[in-house]
């Protein structure tokens, strides 16, 4: 600020006195001093005043001028440019309480495209990775890397076996693990059912159990190796013949013979001894998969606990599992339970009220030390305001920000973030069809 007139230099003093007083510093003229005064201000480091005060340096840090936070750490990947200071933002997610992390944004801000670029820098760095593709899309990130590419749909050859046995991990009990798998068989028998009663559902946790003990498999058995697992339709026929069941029956036939069969009774036949594992279930119908990724999440679950690893899973457009109560209360058990198996989940949604209205979104959220916000809609603004605690700035800048810009949040550091990717990193994981065009013409 500078100005002639003797007017404008009172009016430029009000300001500089009013900007200190808002942070309680109380600025007194140099009476009688000003030759003084004006010497210690010229950039010769002279202080000709030695009008001291001593300061705590809790507040002398608040008045500090370039106050920004670094997210630079000795280890981890890098996830994007810190927009403060341009410093990198180098971050291992296994370094925090949980490893798991939510990314929030509007359609086409850059979610997945992040997210990919995370699985990159990951395996690079020994992490394995299994995502939940709904929309095809980590098909060439797959190819690239050599990793293995599922398709889910009615006429795949890809198919899980829901009653695939669960192999018991180290130091778990047979028949603790074999107990929590038929409580997650029930789980997927209500998605299937679309609802049942609780007298159902004793009869359901019933004849599951005597469709094992008909294949010799009980909460007894000690070693599950070797044994022959049941299928659905099995199951089918104990309902048919139990008292109660045969209603349950009828509504299962559309996945033991009908026109769902093709990917609910059938043995399992996917190996998943991959670093980087995709299932894609883009050509299931949208009734289909949540159903489809319980299955999937189930069975990947098993493997995981039997082997123990660092690893990262990727649920995409994950809103769709929590408009079902009982696919949104087992994703939430994962997030919770995942931690002690080295396990990170990173949950992905483009609709952050969907994900809120389920009684497990904000868990899931509170459960993950990262949380990575892009471009958001205006009016989602108030809903993430609550949520996360966001400040005028952060608000505005949400709205405003560019492909891949946005917020990142660890544990309790916010920075300003832009993702960024190599020439060849993009190569691989961008959907741009221009982009993608100038690929194939190559
Ligand atoms: N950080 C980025 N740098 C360059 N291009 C990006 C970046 N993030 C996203 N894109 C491009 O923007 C488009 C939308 O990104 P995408 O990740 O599919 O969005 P979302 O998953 O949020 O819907 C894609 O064409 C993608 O290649
Ligand atoms: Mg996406």
């Amino acid at each position: 600020m500078q100005t002639d007139s003797l007017d404008e230099l009172f009016k430029i003093e009000e300001k500089i006195n009013a900007i200190f007083e808002a942070q309680l510093i109380y600025a007194k003229p140099a009476v009688f001093q000003q030759i003084e005064g004006f010497t210690s201000v010229l950039p010769l480091g002279l202080d000709k005043l030695t009008t001291w005060t001593p300061l705590n340096s809790g507040p002398a840090s608040s008045i500090f001028p370039f106050v920004s936070t670094n997210l630079t750490s000795e280890e981890g990947i890098l996830y994007g440019v810190n927009r403060h200071n341009n410093t990198l933002i180098v971050f291992d997610r296994f370094s925090l309480e949980n490893a798991n992390s939510v990314v929030f944004a509007r359609s086409g801000a850059g979610k997945s495209y992040a997210v990919k670029l995370e699985i990159l820098r990951s395996l690079a760095m020994g992490t394995d990775v299994l995502v939940i593709d709904p929309e095809n899309e980590y098909e060439r990130l797959a190819n690239t890397v050599a990793g293995s590419f599922f398709k889910i749909s009615l006429t795949s050859e890809s198919t899980i076996n829901p009653f695939e046995i669960p192999i018991v991990p180290k130091g778990e009990e047979p028949a603790d693990v074999f107990k929590s798998h038929i409580l997650n068989l029930v789980g997927l028998l209500k998605l299937m059912l679309k609802g049942i009663t609780p007298e159902e559902d004793a009869i359901l946790d019933r004849a599951i159990t005597e469709t094992y003990a008909s294949r010799g498999i009980t909460a007894e058995t000690k070693d599950f190796t070797g044994l022959q697992p049941p299928l659905l339709e099995d199951l089918e026929s104990v309902l048919m013949n139990m008292e109660g069941g045969r209603n349950m029956a009828e509504r299962l036939y559309k996945f033991t013979k009908g026109t769902y069969a093709g990917f609910t009774n059938r043995p399992t036949n996917v190996d998943i001894k991959n670093r980087l594992i995709v299932f894609s279930v883009r050509d299931l119908e949208e009734e289909l998969r949540p159903i489809a990724v319980y299955i999937v999440l189930n069975f990947v679950w098993n493997l995981i606990r039997a082997e123990f690893k660092k690893r990262i899973m990727v649920i995409d457009e994950a809103w769709w599992l929590m408009k079902y109560p009982d696919s949104a209360s087992f994703l939430f058990s994962l997030v919770k339970r995942c931690r002690k198996y080295f396990l990170g989940v990173t949950t992905i949604t483009q609709n952050v009220e969907d994900f809120l209205e389920s009684p497990y979104g904000r868990p899931i959220i509170t459960n993950s030390s990262i949380q990575l916000l892009l471009k958001q809609a205006p009016a989602s603004i108030p809903t993430l305001e609550k949520t996360f605690a966001l400040s005028e700035a952060e608000k505005s800048l949400l709205v405003e920000a560019n492909v891949g810009e946005g917020l990142f949040f660890a544990g309790l550091n916010h920075v300003a973030i832009a993702v960024l990717a190599s020439y060849f990193e993009n190569k691989i994981i961008t959907t741009n069809p221009e982009e993608l065009l100038e690929q194939e013409n190559m």
